[in-house]
């Protein structure tokens, strides 16, 4: 095992790979720890104290359960489980209640959730997860008696139900307060506000045993002025059998246990989301139609029924995880490869960047660039998702070719209050398109009939889209011939067109200048790269006469990079309303960034002349740090409107000189386009959070997960991160390792191998699940090499090049690969 972290830093958690489980131990972590539940359409999130909440698609607009974000104290609201025996009270997952355990664990695992507890010698474990298909989370508790003597444990449940629309919960009081309804029946409290009008759905949270009580109003529960540390009721010991009419609905069952020494018993609760035809909405009279609930309730009455839906999710993701594993010398890497990363990807794609604990859910929809860029980690998991969601952001295109910056996960509709020309948006369409098509050869995405911006009569085939965006960037070019940098490219935050006095209007959709004059090099260096993507997928389908017109397009840009885009030293970032140089020597502040090297140096353009190997150890000279990359320096140290929102952060931070872990593969794989492989690895090991677990007080954050944005050396406290999740990072990242760092390429003809990797790596074992066949790839690399040729053989047979050819598609295969 190899690195130069040690693991010795477990004071919040440590890895269990066995498991597939990152193991948290103690309630109070420096940020709520969170892992996802759910992977499809009903999700959830939840805390190391099973803290989050709960919905349907869209976290906005069908949000179940309500949480209070970064409220007082951090973490308010979940699935609570509050346990009492005579003389004291304390809650399962370790919060809110904020008694002292004897023992407290959380293991995030892989869609699921677990908390150990441990009282007065009652241990309780909490398992929460959503099963395959369905729309509830469950939440199986299991309380044991480990006392000599017989125990009487009273167990109140609690959520909080949110009114559906998130937005509306946390603001419009004086309807909200008045519209909540609830039904109980049985074991079961149902959640019906506006279900009297326009809503075809509720609500339920219902448990597998009779109860000695419940509670459905909030302050009932509670008591006046008290927080969810200790509930009257929870207190007191009994229920107050309460009917929520307006207020706070909330669910709480009350359940009395009596346990025998050595005695376990179970309980299954399950919070469900049901949805009704108009026609069947009512039982009778003000009566909600209970029965899809009574029906999803039957498949989880008993714990062996509970642990049967857990063992198929974890089958599921056992499969999801080998259709691509590795063995290097490096267990971080390994362990990064073959779980936490492909887990993160997934997470990524089915959320983009709406719901986590810095994304509020009502804020942002699925983005348009985020999520083509979501798909190159995601791609081998599930391709046929991919290809759903590629042609859903296709048909919020425009018919010019731009493209609305995000869309509403319940209409799928562009989004209109935030537009688009945001001119870096199309061209990612082509990434992800080509990169499908790369993984799966399903050519036939490009025939699909896509509408433009959600109309049914502007109608085309995919493949038009991808030549409507590519166009996009040619018929928008500025004064130099670079492409007009629109609302903002990659890097929301610098905006050039806003020129903003006035704190209430939003930097990135209000647009003051005019905006044909600013011009993103970083766009620039992104056309050509997928511009030519572009020009070999027209070469794929035969449409050559394309293929040499658009690559005229692609040189042209390439000769303007060359010309009117290189600093000297690095790649200029742009050229800003007046015409004016960004990211050059000749600034005072911003005089690198960090986009444009990445682009034009992935692009190759200045390959030959060395200007990319400059612009790299310009890189490493101006931007690396112990942390990572940082994105540009020297940091903006003022306000400048003609920047906007990027010179409005304190340095060190987001934008404005901050690690923005999204871009720092791009620079892994420029570095191994030159055959870096150490200095590509030396990138990627300071963003990667498998080798960060003796950071884990500094980070902050989740140390299983990437984040966002890692405080840069301007910042008060630089290495702290920040913006958990969601993030570009994760498939980035993914992508860079596997494609670029172990050279395991899917190519229109097949898989290629083109490794640049440690010297001191010297085998490699990789098993790939690759268009309906299965590979196992040894790389061998005798003379310790980072990089060069290969000799490669398929099942004994040499084969020339080091393309695994179609050909061979189709059942078990051996590959052997040796570095020369
Ligand atoms: C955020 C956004 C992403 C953007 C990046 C840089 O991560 O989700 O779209 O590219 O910030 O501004
Ligand atoms: C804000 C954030 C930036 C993010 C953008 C998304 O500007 O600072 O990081 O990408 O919003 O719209």
């Amino acid at each position: 095992m190899q690195s130069s972290d040690d693991d010795t830093d477990q004071t919040y958690g440590y890895f269990d790979d066995q498991n597939y489980e990152y193991v948290i131990t103690t309630p109070y972590t420096p940020t709520p720890w969170i892992n996802y539940l759910g992977s499809n359409e009903f999700y959830g999130i939840i805390s190391n104290t099973a803290g989050g909440y709960c919905f349907d698609r869209d976290p906005k607009f069908r949000r179940l359960t309500r949480y209070r974000y970064n409220s007082v104290p951090l973490d308010s609201g979940g699935r609570y489980f509050y346990i009492r025996d005579e003389n004291d009270f304390w809650s399962a997952t370790g919060r809110p209640a904020t008694t002292q355990l004897d023992q407290y664990s959380c293991r995030h695992g892989m869609g699921y959730s677990r908390f150990n507890a441990s009282k007065n010698g009652i241990a309780t474990q909490v398992t929460s997860f959503i099963p395959l298909d369905t729309k509830a989370e469950i939440h199986s508790l299991v309380v044991t008696n480990h006392t000599q003597s017989t125990k009487s444990i009273d167990v109140f449940s609690f959520i909080e139900w949110c009114l559906w629309n998130a937005e509306d919960d946390g603001a419009n009081f004086q309807r909200n307060l008045s519209t909540a309804e609830v039904e109980i029946e049985g074991s079961t409290l149902y959640h019906k506000t506006e279900y009297r009008e326009r809503r075809n759905h509720y609500g339920f949270y219902s448990v597998n045993r009779q109860l000695d009580g419940y509670d459905t109003n909030r302050e009932s529960f509670l008591g006046p002025y008290r927080g969810f540390d200790r509930p009257e009721v929870v207190e007191k010991g009994q229920a107050n059998n309460s009917f929520a009419r307006g207020w706070s609905p909330i669910a709480s069952h009350h359940l009395k246990l009596e346990l025998a020494p050595g005695e376990s018993q179970s309980l299954e609760f399950v919070l469900g989301y049901i949805e009704v035809s108009v026609d069947h909405k009512w039982h009778s009279k003000n009566v909600i139609n209970k029965q899809p609930a009574k029906d999803m309730l039957t498949r989880f009455d008993s714990h062996e029924k509970v642990m049967d839906e857990l063992g198929k999710l974890n089958r599921y993701w056992r499969t999801l995880l080998c259709k691509f594993s590795v063995e290097t010398p490096d267990d971080k890497f390994n362990r990064a490869i073959n779980i936490w990363n492909q887990y993160q990807n997934m997470v990524t794609f089915n959320l983009s960047r709406s719901a986590s604990f810095y994304e509020s859910g009502i804020g942002r929809g699925i983005g348009f660039r985020d999520s083509n860029q979501d798909t190159i980690g995601f791609v081998h998991m599930v391709p046929e998702k991919v290809r759903a969601r590629i042609l859903d952001l296709s048909s919020t295109q425009k018919f010019d070719g731009s493209a609305y910056h995000q869309y509403q996960p319940l209409t799928k509709k562009g989004n209109a209050n935030i537009g688009g020309n945001f001119n870096d948006d199309p061209m990612w369409l082509v990434l992800s398109t080509t990169n499908y098509i790369k993984e799966t050869g399903d050519f036939s995405i490009l025939q699909e009939m896509v509408i433009y911006d959600g109309q049914e009569q502007a109608t085309h085939d995919h493949f038009d889209h991808l030549l409507r965006a590519f166009m996009h960037v040619i018929n928008n070019l500025g004064p130099h011939g670079l492409p007009l940098i629109g609302r903002a490219d990659w890097n929301d935050c610098l905006n050039l067109n806003c020129f903003s006095d006035d704190p209430n209007e939003s930097f990135q959709t209000t647009q003051v200048g005019a905006s044909d004059v600013a011009e993103s090099v970083m766009i620039a260096g992104q056309f050509v790269l997928y511009g030519q993507e572009f020009v070999d997928l027209c070469q794929q389908v035969g449409k050559i006469e394309l293929a040499n017109r658009s690559m005229k397009h692609i040189e042209k840009m390439r000769k303007t990079i060359e010309q009117h885009a290189w600093d000297g030293e690095w790649y200029l970032r742009a050229y800003d309303s007046r015409g004016k140089k960004i990211g050059s020597h000749k600034n005072s502040e911003g005089k690198i960034f960090i986009e444009s090297q990445g682009f034009c140096a992935m692009a190759g353009i200045g390959l030959n002349d060395g200007k990319v190997e400059q612009a790299l150890r310009s890189v490493d000279k101006h931007l690396a740090t112990d942390f990572g990359i940082m994105l540009n320096q020297p940091a903006y140290s003022q306000y400048d409107k003609y920047l906007g929102e990027i010179s409005s952060y304190p340095p060190g931070y987001k934008e404005n000189a901050g690690i923005f872990c999204h871009n720092n593969p791009w620079i892994i794989i420029a570095e191994t386009m030159l055959g870096h492989g150490e200095k590509a690895f030396e990138y990627y090991r300071k963003i990667t959070p498998t080798y960060l677990q003796n950071r884990q007080t500094l980070l902050k954050t989740e140390p299983y997960v990437y984040c966002q944005m890692i405080a840069g050396k301007d910042a008060a406290n630089p290495g702290e991160g920040k913006n958990s999740w969601l993030t570009g990072t994760a498939a980035w990242s993914y992508y860079a390792a596997t494609q670029y760092i172990l050279g395991i390429r899917p190519v229109y003809q097949g898989l290629s191998i083109a490794p640049c990797v440690l010297p001191s790596w010297k085998l490699i074992r990789v098993q790939r699940e690759f268009r309906g066949a299965q590979y196992s790839i040894e790389i061998h690399n005798p003379h310790g090499l980072s990089s060069g040729k290969i000799t490669l053989s398929i099942d004994g047979q040499p084969v020339e090049g080091n393309v695994i050819s179609s050909s061979s598609f189709n059942g078990q295969h051996t590959v052997i690969a040796t570095m020369v």
